[in-house]
């Protein structure tokens, strides 16, 4: 693997999910991979789960691991051939050729302006540092995917999944703030590689890009769709079609035990953080259902398989 940014990165999906489920069955079983090795992890935006279980992952390869809070320096140039006069005070082309004189690894977090849908969906920011770095970067959540959470989110399916070929749907929830569509994106591109039965539901105009909607079943009906799931994967986005716009709060669309109740004993879903008695009810989050805490721990697991196939060039 020469970079993690998509599912279309992954050779074998099956085998990656496999290995993180091997890496959580035993940790330190490659500790000595990475030694000599160093990880970069650079956040342009806030993170607690992908930042400490990255950083995990990587101590658990043998790694050393250098985390920066990219976003509270100095403003880096993306654009080329920008007279930079102004408030940018590094063009990314330094920036990423330096910062890969230091790193055998770069990670990368970087959200959307949720104001360009045309500069977002090129993946602008994520794109131009990959290409004036010369190491493999991982994506730790780019203006339009979060791979890494979505690993995490399919070994936690195959950890608890009853059939072959599980319900899982994907809802909408309301939230007070526009949110990217980012891991909603990717949790369907990810899940659409396995035999799972998918199906989204969302109020009208919420419906994601069609690169990543694909030929995904829509229901406008969220208790019709929760009917006979196993697992309810809950996520607030903003709107693609009225780009970065909040067209709904309708708390109708929170989750609650009673539309649990309408699954066949499905579990709840959430990457987190996740707002209480908004996006999901106490009943839910504090019920056995919640598998919110096992996909956090399973973050780390998924990083590890990731950072092991690009230390072995795998
Ligand atoms: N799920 C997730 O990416 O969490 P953080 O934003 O805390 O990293």
């Amino acid at each position: 693997m020469q970079q993690f940014e998509s599912v279309g990165d992954v050779k074998q999906l099956k085998h990656l999910i496999q290995k993180g489920l091997d890496m959580k069955a035993q940790p330190l079983q490659y500790e000595s991979l990475g030694k000599g090795k160093t990880l970069i992890l650079l956040f342009f935006n806030p993170s607690l789960r992908t930042r400490l279980s990255t950083e995990k992952a990587g101590i658990n390869l043998g790694m050393s691991v250098i985390s920066m809070n990219a976003g509270q320096g100095w403003q880096l140039e993306f654009e080329d051939g920008n007279i930079m006069n102004m408030d940018k005070a590094e063009h990314i082309r330094e920036a990423a050729a330096v910062i890969s004189q230091y790193a055998d690894i770069i990670g990368l977090r970087t959200f959307p302006s949720l104001t360009d849908k045309e500069k977002d969906y090129s993946d602008f920011i994520f794109r131009q540092f990959i290409r004036f770095a010369s190491v493999p970067v991982v994506s730790l959540e780019s203006a339009i995917r979060h791979p890494l959470q979505s690993l995490a989110d399919l070994i936690t399916i195959e950890e608890h999944k009853t059939k072959a070929r599980p319900k899982v749907v994907l809802s909408w929830a309301p939230h007070p703030r526009a949110l990217p569509q980012a891991v909603s994106n990717s949790f369907l591109e990810w899940v659409h590689q396995t035999d799972a039965e998918l199906l989204i539901t969302h109020p009208e105009g919420y419906e994601l890009a069609p690169e990543f909607a694909k030929d995904i079943p829509v229901v406008y009906n969220q208790r019709e769709a929760f009917e006979g799931a196993d697992f309810i994967y809950t996520k607030n986005w903003s709107s693609y079609k009225e780009y970065g716009k909040i067209l709904s709060q309708d708390s109708d669309w929170m989750i609650t035990p009673e539309k649990m109740a309408l699954t066949d004993n499905g579990k709840f879903m959430h990457c987190l953080p996740v707002r209480r008695n908004v996006v999901v009810a106490d009943g839910v989050l504090d019920s056995d259902a919640s598998l919110v805490i096992q996909q956090a721990n399973n973050r780390t697991f998924a990083a590890q398989a990731v950072l092991h196939d690009i230390l072995s060039g795998l």
